[in-house]
């Protein structure tokens, strides 16, 4: 398999957030819905922080706050100081979201679908840009792919050329929504690796939201635990290893009555 090597990623940005990011008081309602209830945290700069929870807790939006995609309702938001809603703070703060679902363009090409931040932005020229958009590719190790749409490739392509195309803004705050989802575990041990590389060696502050234990345990600093829009947890991944919090250990390790009716129709 054609697995990328993290340990060789060359440096392709070294200004490091300076204060990191700050969630205060955040409560955000959809009409009648409250989604998320007066979240309040910080992220270190450099920091791994993995935010855990179960499916509709409230992961995603809290990443569209801090990326500016969404307006709190209460409560606010600081990246490295700056409110991310504002326009200006794109010019102070470099960052990018891996979207849960790639959120690629099946009509561009892999090459386009990276070019295409860089072109709207007139952040160089045409051969600059390509060189960024080639440099991000061999990063994750999917170069071969820059002609191929996006529904050519397979899900842990797609999730590299993902996390590829974050890289071409040279991003200082990286946020990943479901890194690893539906790969196997090869794969996503690879994206893992990757992730904890590139704080390593870019020193890209990452917010990781994830269900996936093992990554918790492998690559984070410190783990948030969100349930029902509440942050009911905070703390060092070896919590997650035997939690006291009986909500957390249920939803880490679930109880599956197989005498349960729903099961009936499997033993035939
Ligand atoms: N734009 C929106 N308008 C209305 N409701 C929304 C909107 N975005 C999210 N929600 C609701 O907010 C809740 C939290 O959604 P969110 O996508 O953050 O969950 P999640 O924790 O990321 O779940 P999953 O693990 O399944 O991805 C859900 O009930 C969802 O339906
Ligand atoms: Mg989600």
């Amino acid at each position: 398999m054609d697995l990328p090597q993290p340990s060789h990623i060359p440096h392709v940005t070294g200004d490091a957030l300076t204060t990191g990011v700050a969630i205060e008081g955040l409560s955000k309602s959809f009409g009648s819905l409250r989604v998320l209830k007066d979240v309040s945290f910080t992220v270190k700069p450099g920091e791994i922080f993995v935010l855990m929870g179960p499916s509709g807790s409230g992961k995603s939006v809290l990443l569209r706050h801090i990326i500016g995609l969404e307006a709190p309702t209460e409560g606010r938001v600081l990246v490295d100081g700056h409110d991310p809603m504002v326009e200006d703070t794109r010019g102070h703060v470099r960052m990018a979201l891996v979207f849960q679902d790639g959120a690629l363009f099946n009509s561009l090409s892999v090459y386009d679908n990276l070019a295409l931040y860089p072109r709207e932005h007139r952040l160089g020229s045409e051969a600059e840009i390509r060189e960024r958009v080639m440099h991000a590719l061999q990063i994750l190790s999917v170069e071969k792919a820059a002609s191929k749409l996006p529904s050519d490739l397979s899900g842990g392509m797609k999730k590299r050329v993902s996390i590829a195309r974050a890289l071409v803004i040279q991003p200082q705050l990286l946020l990943y929504d479901e890194p690893t989802s539906e790969l196997d575990p090869v794969m996503a041990a690879t994206i893992d690796e990757i992730i904890a590389t590139l704080k390593d060696e870019i020193r890209v502050t990452s917010i990781v939201v994830s269900h996936d234990r093992d990554l918790a345990l492998s690559i984070a600093d410190r783990v948030g635990f969100l349930m029902d829009g509440r942050l009911i947890h905070i703390g060092p991944p070896s919590g997650l290893k035997a939690p006291e919090d009986p909500r957390i250990a249920d939803f880490l390790n679930p109880k599956i009555d197989i005498r349960n009716p729903r099961f009936k129709s499997l033993e035939a």
